[in-house]
């Protein structure tokens, strides 16, 4: 082995990096992976299908040593400063039109940071999404690169090896300019966050609310599966609902806590969607539901407080369940509807060029949002490439009107059962306020104006105005510049 020159070099050999790698060698590529940790390197080639060209290392040197030039490099080490730590170990060793890339979930100013120092030093840098979770990785993942175009170019046929295929297309893309790549794994994930939140509310709809048990409930989801709501998550919640625990004997997603946990992902779209800003309610209730399970002290104490009891609902039949399911599906469109408005308003504000028809096109297998959903907004995009937002279309206006009913019916059972439906009850209004034509956004646009002066605009003609409001309207002298966006504060 010794002689041998390698065609692509992996540095963290945990499930990801590795699984990666050995999918890569299972597509006739020679690669070489590097892990400090000795085991990690060893069980790395015990398990590469034989006949493959698989070696793990235990120093840097050695794994650049031993790659053709210019050279093919991938982390995938947790975010933050581990990224920066290996670039820096790295330097010493590699050289001019290597490659670099960044495939775990940083955060996207650190890449734009790394692409500019490393593009000074002549190394094409490219931070790249990944999902999929270790099987994906091993077996086709999605994957989201962005930045160096060079870089692209030297690992496109590799990436387009080992990723998903949907009708045979490949589950990557180029997804833009910079930090693109990271910008919508980041978004991919804050879908990630919502999707799930809504499934755990109408899981909690069927089980506290309807008394379904954990079989009752793996029926219901394996045939949603089967249906319009066919996706990974739902798929995966079926299998859940049957795990027994192996020191119990117990259904384990009854022993399970329930503080759910996060790496930040989630939090970092609803910040930025903050910053652009864009509307993304659901996303951010998600976020914020997993900080509240996160305080079960204070939950325990107020329950006992306010003798909070779910007061059951009724009916199990086939036409009640099918309500929870039209639910579902209409928040999950509206979710993903949110999470790809804010890829074209980013797209543009941060000036990544990111094309939408592709995004979701390669979310169509091997990510964790994966579901039959994304072919509809796949031919969506096709047709209309500027598409400000899914709801705009024929295509998905039909899927939403046909559960809009039912998901109204099942929020207000929910709410008057006392069970949080904030997720799916966030969709309804961030649908209703979309639809409105007039919001009571005029209100508060005169509450700002009353107390701090802050002007306003009029429907019945140009200009910015201003009310003494204990006197007479008067229009100020000069129009102030026109401001589309009533949250930007004109005067403080
Ligand atoms: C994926 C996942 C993956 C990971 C999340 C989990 O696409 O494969 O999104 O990246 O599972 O980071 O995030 P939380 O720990 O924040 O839930």
């Amino acid at each position: 082995m010794e002689n041998i020159m390698y065609d692509f070099g992996m540095i963290g050999l945990g499930v990801m990096g590795s699984n990666f790698l050995l999918n890569m060698a299972d597509k006739g590529f020679k690669v070489i992976g590097f892990d400090l940790d000795a085991a990690k390197a060893a069980k790395l080639e015990k398990e590469a299908t034989t006949g493959t060209t698989v070696r793990g290392v235990n120093t840097l040197e050695e794994m650049v040593k031993q790659l053709d030039k210019p050279r093919r490099i991938m982390m995938l080490v947790p975010a933050g400063k581990p990224v920066d730590a290996v670039i820096e170990n790295l330097l010493p060793f590699i050289e001019k039109d290597d490659v670099v890339i960044d495939g775990g979930n940083s955060h996207y100013i650190d890449t734009l940071k790394r692409v500019k120092y490393l593009e000074e030093k002549g190394i094409h840098f490219m931070g790249m999404g990944v999902s999929g979770g270790e099987e994906g990785a091993r077996k086709g993942p999605s994957i989201m690169p962005g930045g160096d175009m060079a870089a692209w170019k030297r690992v496109q046929p590799m990436l387009e090896a080992v990723s998903a295929k949907v009708d045979n297309e490949p589950c990557v893309a180029y997804m833009g300019k910079d930090a693109a790549g990271h910008y919508v794994k980041m978004v991919h994930n804050g879908i990630e966050y919502a999707i799930m939140q809504l499934i755990s509310e109408a899981y909690d709809v069927m089980k506290r609310g309807l008394g379904l048990n954990n079989k009752e409930l793996a029926d219901v989801f394996t045939k949603w599966n089967e249906d319009e709501l066919q996706s990974f998550l739902i798929e995966i919640t079926s299998e859940i609902f049957l795990k027994k625990d192996d020191e119990t004997g117990k259904e384990i997603v009854d022993i399970i806590s329930d503080k759910a946990g996060s790496k930040g992902t989630g939090k970092w779209t609803s910040q930025d969607a903050m910053e652009l800003p864009v509307s993304i309610p659901t996303i951010d209730t998600a976020v914020a539901m997993r900080t509240i399970s996160g305080y079960k002290d204070q939950r325990v104490a107020a329950s006992a407080l306010y003798q909070s009891k779910i007061k059951e609902l009724k009916g199990k039949t086939p036409a009640d369940i099918k309500k929870i399911q039209d639910a579902l599906h209409f928040a999950i469109v509206i979710a993903y509807a949110q999470g790809l408005s804010m890829l074209h308003e980013a797209s543009s504000a941060l000036n990544m060029d990111i094309s939408l028809a592709d995004v979701v096109k390669i979310w169509r297998g091997g990510c964790i949002i994966r579901s039959s959903l994304l072919e509809v907004f796949y031919k969506a995009y096709r047709k209309d490439k500027s598409l400000a937002n899914i709801l705009l279309t024929k295509s998905v206006a039909r899927i939403v009107k046909k559960a809009e009913k039912n998901a109204r019916t099942v929020i207000r059972l929910a709410m008057q059962s006392k069970i949080p439906v904030t997720g799916l009850s966030s969709a309804v209004g961030y649908f209703d306020a979309y639809c409105s034509a007039s919001m009571p956004t005029n209100l508060i646009q005169a509450q700002r104006d009353f107390f701090g002066a802050h002007t306003y605009q009029r429907i019945d003609k140009e200009g910015t105005f201003h009310t003494e409001w204990n006197e007479e309207v008067v229009q100020t002298e000069k129009p102030h510049a026109e401001t589309e966006n009533p949250q930007i504060p004109e005067r403080e």
